[in-house]
């Protein structure tokens, strides 16, 4: 096969990220600009800032990652971007500046689904092997995807209510952490050798469906409670009996399904599986399973534009072409790609 390079831009919340990638598994620049910073005081991500921010990132991400890579535009097989589900304004800014640059260097266009950009950072790793369980976990996403080949998802399981990093956030609000709280609550729960015992939801015996809001109101509760007896809350102690419960149902559900569905691959994404506890669990379960566990390292966990890359570069191969109408989906649906 001749060598496909693609680039990714991704700018669905807040980073605005591009990359280059080759055939579909090799990372040759990954440039990604965080906002974090901008949206911390305000305790979340404000989308007209996160706006302003990609339309001033974006041209000098795009330009980073060709001169990282020593490339020129006309190197390049194809250009493919997060077309959604994300910020409608955020994402129109990476949707505008891929069409334009595809436009004026000739290449074919790619809009890209940004759980399926998650799942395919794997793919920058080691080869994906099918029948293959992704468990999903982001900001936005909590979710269980069946693969039976490449571009094919059928999603099990979703959270009904909270995703697991919106979750995190929440309750680092309540415990006054900043945004965003996954990564300060995971350290917490690993400093502390002693946890409150909040509930797990399982729903349904045989669903693989996830419930977070509840958790979430079970932390407050215990807060307002203890408060208001006078009692002194320990935030590490909580941290770690809140992480006990994400990570205990997480794992169970994504164990349970692996079973179910005799997959020969199970493989994890998203920001949340950034998570020291979640990976250790996973890890853990999956090798006393017998069946492989992949788990991308921490930069590619959360976002950025070489997992967007590397699933349209997958999509390419797969003959998919997104034309200069393309738009900005906020809810789009994760569907197959595979013919
Ligand atoms: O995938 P991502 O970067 O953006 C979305 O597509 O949502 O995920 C961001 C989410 C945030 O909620 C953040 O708190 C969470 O991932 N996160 C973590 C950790 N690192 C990031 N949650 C738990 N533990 C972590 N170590
Ligand atoms: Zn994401």
């Amino acid at each position: 096969m001749e060598n496909r390079y693609i680039l990714g831009i991704e700018s669905s919340c807040d980073e605005t990220a591009a990359s280059i990638v080759k055939n579909g598994c090799e990372i040759v620049s990954n440039v990604v600009a965080s906002q974090i910073e901008s949206h911390k005081r305000f305790g979340g991500v404000v989308p007209e800032i996160a706006s302003r921010h990609h339309v001033e990132q974006v041209t000098l991400v795009i330009e980073e990652a060709l001169a990282q890579a020593n490339m020129k535009p006309e190197d390049l097989d194809a250009v493919a971007v997060t077309e959604g589900p994300g910020l409608v304004g955020a994402l129109l800014i990476g949707i505008n500046a891929a069409k334009a640059f595809a436009f004026a260097n000739g290449l074919p266009l790619i809009g890209v689904h940004h759980i399926a950009g998650h799942i395919y950072a794997n793919a920058l790793m080691q080869p994906m092997e099918f029948p293959l369980l992704a468990l999903v976990v982001s900001g936005g996403h909590t979710e269980l995807v069946f693969m039976k080949e490449h571009g094919s998802f059928e999603l099990i399981g979703e959270t009904r209510d909270d995703a697991a990093g919106e979750a995190y956030d929440k309750v680092a609000r309540v415990l006054n952490i900043q945004y965003p709280g996954g990564p300060h609550i995971d350290r917490m729960a690993h400093e502390s050798d002693e946890a409150v015992k909040f509930p797990r939801v399982w729903l349904e015996e045989d669903s693989y469906d996830f419930s977070f809001s509840g958790l979430k109101s079970a932390v407050i509760n215990y807060k307002h409670n203890a408060e208001q007896r006078g009692i002194e809350v320990n935030p590490l102690h909580v941290a770690k009996g809140f992480q006990d419960s994400v990570v205990e149902v997480l794992t169970a559900k994504t164990l349970r399904a692996a079973r179910q569905f005799n997959v020969k691959q199970v493989i994890a994404a998203g920001g949340v599986s950034a998570n020291k506890g979640l990976r250790k669990s996973l890890e853990e379960t999956f090798a006393n399973e017998g069946i492989p566990f992949y788990v991308p390292p921490l930069k590619l966990c959360t976002d950025n534009a070489a997992m967007i890359a590397a699933a349209g570069t997958f999509m390419f191969e797969a003959g998919k072409r997104s034309d200069m109408a393309m738009n900005g989906r906020p809810g789009m649906e994760l569907v197959s790609w595979h013919k």
